[in-house]
């Protein structure tokens, strides 16, 4: 039997993307750089399905039925490229090499880019769901051509996760807009672990609830709005207790966030695109924060309250609740306009609301939230920023106090909140009536002649601030 898509990259991802392939009644021929996890793999799971074990790329390459499909599920970077090397000469025009790694997706537009000109289709494919989500069904986001979506999408979406039966796989658009959504899609999800972490310092800190206690809370959470695949873990992690020493598993975790670069993308590129993620840039500064041991030695003995369990009067754990609602709404209506302005700027017509539908399950972020987006695009007309489509603009507006509050207690207590008073930053700015920027353009004026526009006329004007301060056009 010739096999109807092969995998080459048998590590953890690889390896369950294959077998759900198998699972789904795909014959799957498979390829490992060191043959014994090809083997591993066939013996441990050969009953799950077909599979060709391959011990070459030529033999996986000769397994494969016309035109031929070979997933790539190697380490992004340098890796990737050694396998597209390795592959390309073998394949004929029409085939297709699809990466499922977190690759950055401007080196996916200068791989899709150059195999085009042989004929192949790169396809550039975002995969979200971690290990589980792989092998029962992760969210699958594929660029690359039209045409190669129409010979692997129905594949794709067979082991894709379904949320009311509808797959959570669609193509995204052309050459990198797989790997571009991805990446933003990390973005979110690490400005979405960073509000649910200060969310957990607030309550902790200031409330002096133990992780035992919270785990019930965001278990409680879970049920409502907020329900997602990350408040689920959330209570998961907190519940659990460390077997050597009997604290809490939380407690004996070193507090340095580690990250592999994507959450580091999102915001490089969002510089450049002109787009304020300033949600997704606080929890990756966040993370580089927690790794300064250095920094944080030097400043631990510097003055500051020191949060004491208990203090805070009210319903504050209604009140988080609601303040991380509503930071979460910004975090995820700013990586939304990133995908818009990415979409504009490379021409690929990316489907917010079909992209917010296939991050509905499968992937990291999901959550019933996303559903919510979904409708917000659904809708005639397009919000200009999720912050005011309705169901978003309503929930802000109940969200507010509880918002402001919490932001203003943290500051008393000194526990630090930048997703959440970042979050409200951006609110407060996007609907002021007028913005300090205009003294910013003054002082640039001052100093650089940079000139500025006025409120009442139309032009560029600049004031005379070293000579007599009188405004020429400038
Ligand atoms: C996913 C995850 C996955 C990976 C992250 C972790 O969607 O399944 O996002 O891609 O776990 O890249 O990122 P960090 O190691 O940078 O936290």
């Amino acid at each position: 039997t010739q096999a109807r898509i092969g995998v080459t990259g048998l590590a953890v991802m690889g390896a369950n993307l294959a077998r759900n392939l198998a699972r789904h009644g795909h014959v799957v021929a498979v390829h490992n750089r060191s043959h014994s996890r090809t083997k591993a793999l066939v013996e441990e799971h050969g009953h799950e399905g077909v599979f060709v074990a391959c011990e070459t790329p030529e033999e996986l390459v000769a397994a494969l039925e016309r035109p031929r499909r070979v997933l790539v599920m190697v380490k992004a970077g340098a890796p990737t490229d050694a396998v597209i090397d390795q592959f390309a000469p073998l394949l004929e025009p029409g085939d297709m090499l699809v990466d499922g790694g977190n690759a950055h997706f401007l080196d996916t537009r200068r791989r899709e880019a150059a195999l085009r000109e042989r004929g192949i289709h790169f396809v550039g494919c975002g995969v979200s769901g971690g290990e589980e989500g792989a092998l029962l069904g992760p969210s699958i986001m594929p660029g690359g051509s039209a045409e190669s979506y129409a010979a692997l999408g129905p594949m794709l979406e067979d082991i894709a996760a379904k949320v009311d039966g509808v797959p959570c796989c669609a193509h995204i658009g052309p050459d990198g807009a797989g790997h571009f959504v991805k990446m933003v899609h990390n973005g979110i999800e690490y400005a979405d672990m960073q509000l649910i972490a200060e969310a957990y310092d607030l309550l902790r800190q200031g409330l002096g609830m133990s992780p035992a206690d919270l785990a019930d809370v965001f278990a409680e959470w879970n049920r409502g709005e907020l329900s997602s695949y990350l408040i689920e873990i959330t209570a998961e992690v907190l519940r659990q207790v460390d077997a050597a020493t009997g604290r809490p598993f939380v407690d004996v975790v070193a507090d340095r966030a580690e990250q592999k670069g994507t959450g580091r993308w999102t915001v490089q590129i969002a510089l450049d695109l002109g787009v304020p993620v300033s949600g997704i840039a606080e929890a990756v500064f966040a993370r580089s924060v927690s790794g300064h041991a250095d920094l944080r030695e030097a400043a631990r003995g510097l003055p500051g309250p020191a949060a004491t369990g208990g203090t805070v009067g009210g319903d504050f754990a209604e009140d988080v609740r609601r303040a991380l609602y509503a930071s979460k709404i910004v975090a995820y209506a700013q990586g939304f306009d990133q995908i818009r302005a990415g979409s504009a700027e490379y021409a690929w017509n990316v489907d917010p609301g079909a992209l917010a539908t296939i991050w509905r399950g499968g992937c990291i972020i999901r959550a019933v939230f996303l559903d919510r987006i979904r409708e917000a695009y659904a809708a005639a007309e397009q919000p200009a920023t999720l912050l005011v489509a309705p169901y978003f603009a309503d929930a802000l507006a109940l969200a507010q106090r509880s918002w402001r509050r919490v932001v203003a207690t943290a500051a008393e207590l000194g526990i630090p909140v930048p997703g959440f008073s970042s979050a409200l930053a951006y609110y407060d700015a996007l609907r002021a009536e007028r913005l300090p920027a205009a003294l910013i353009q003054g002082q640039r004026d001052f100093f650089g002649a940079h000139t500025y526009r006025r409120v009442d006329r139309r032009g560029v004007f600049h004031t005379l601030w070293s000579g007599d301060r009188t405004e020429v056009e400038g």
